[in-house]
């Protein structure tokens, strides 16, 4: 089977390991553990008697719950297939401009939407060691009016989260820009730096959103694009009438109203990281990053991929390698947070490992 590019392929890890997808513990997909919300379930459960009716394609419904959650009107916001369905539309807006600039390490999909429509691509380095500036820096590019941008917010994988006003400059001098907020609502309204707010000044950029990573949802692909009405009409006629099925819309409405469950995730999540950070800078060989999202990138000075093997093989725990991020190769992986008992398996497991190969090394040196 080959080796996944992204995380969360349980039936390859499973092989590995030898035992059933359902007994690996998964920290290769960065999905919170708290959810679905039982508001997101019930909503599924109530809406399995319309499955013999076609979804309203204008989504009407989940447009309003969504321009309420957002404070912004219906038509601004477009539902999709998960993110990644708006992505390709992005993707192939972006590939009508002269290129476009991607910051690096770039999450994978970035490279599948813009091959797909033959863009051209210029990668920009983020300067993401452990003491560096947390920014990027879009330099040596004279003309920029005909060219596109494409950046995540907080960053996958490292998990930097950009200010408001690192990425304002932009808007002026990019003919689109593209903010994928995959990640955004995992901070609470009084950290985030969503560009939401602004969105109605700026008909050039494009925000994209996802219920996948926050409310536990990758099964059900729920996104959705915020940006000019005008381009959101453009792309429904670029694509199939009904990409989004019944179920999903109306998880959808429920989760974007469970304000309990939203807050339950933000009282969680600054605890479980903070466990999880110290307890991998404590583990000889590893360098977690600072994250403003769900997930850490470390360095290791052991091979990333074979930690995974032994993770797997022996304790049947999943991290995701980052061998697909060309910038990173075999010194680093990722891993989700968890909750407090799957972090502590976790580093128990990787402190296990981690010994067993050192005690190899020091024998060589021997
Ligand atoms: C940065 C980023 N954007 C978008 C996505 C895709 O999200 P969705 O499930 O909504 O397609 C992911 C999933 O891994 C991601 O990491």
């Amino acid at each position: 089977m080959r080796q996944p590019a992204h995380g969360g392929n349980l039936a390859w890890a499973a092989a590995l390991a030898g035992c059933p997808p359902s007994a690996i513990l998964d920290f290769s997909a960065s999905i919170s553990p708290l959810g679905p919300p039982n508001s997101a379930l019930a909503a599924i459960e109530s809406q399995l008697g319309n499955l013999r009716h076609y979804p309203d394609p204008d989504y009407g419904e989940l447009r309003l719950a969504l321009s309420h959650f957002h404070q912004l009107p219906p038509e601004w916001i477009l539902p999709g297939n998960g993110s990644a369905e708006l992505l390709s539309l992005a993707g192939r807006e972006l590939a009508q401009l002269a290129a476009t600039a991607l910051i690096t390490p770039a999450f994978g999909d970035y490279y599948r939407a813009l091959a797909a429509y033959h863009a051209e691509v210029l990668e920009f380095p983020l300067s993401f060691g452990t003491n560096a500036q947390e920014s990027f820096v879009i330099r040596h590019l004279s003309v920029i009016h005909d060219k596109g941008l494409l950046l995540n917010n907080p960053h996958n994988p490292t998990g930097k989260l950009f200010s408001r006003e690192a990425i304002l400059p932009y808007l002026k001098d990019f003919a689109l820009v593209v903010v994928d907020e995959a990640f955004m609502d995992f901070l609470p309204p009084e950290q985030e730096q969503s560009l939401v707010e602004v969105v109605q000044e700026y008909p050039n950029l494009v925000i994209l959103r996802s219920l996948t990573k926050f409310y536990s949802l990758p099964g059900l692909r729920l996104g959705y694009a915020i940006a000019h009405p005008d381009r959101l009409r453009r792309w429904q006629l670029w694509r199939d009438p009904w990409p989004v099925n019944t179920l999903a819309a109306a998880a959808a409405v429920a989760a974007v109203a469970d304000k309990e469950f939203q807050e339950q995730t933000w009282a969680w999540l600054p605890a479980a990281r903070d466990q999880l950070f110290q307890g991998l800078a404590s583990l000889s060989g590893l360098q977690p990053l600072q994250s403003a999202a769900n997930f850490l990138l470390v360095e290791s000075q052991q091979s990333s991929s074979q930690l995974q093997q032994k993770l797997l093989k022996h304790h049947q725990i999943l991290i995701r390698d980052c061998l697909s991020f060309s910038e990173l190769g075999d010194r680093y992986f990722r891993v989700a947070v968890r909750s407090g008992l799957d972090n502590q398996r976790l580093l128990e497991a990787l402190s296990l490992v981690i010994s067993d190969e050192s005690l190899v090394i020091k024998r060589k040196d021997n």
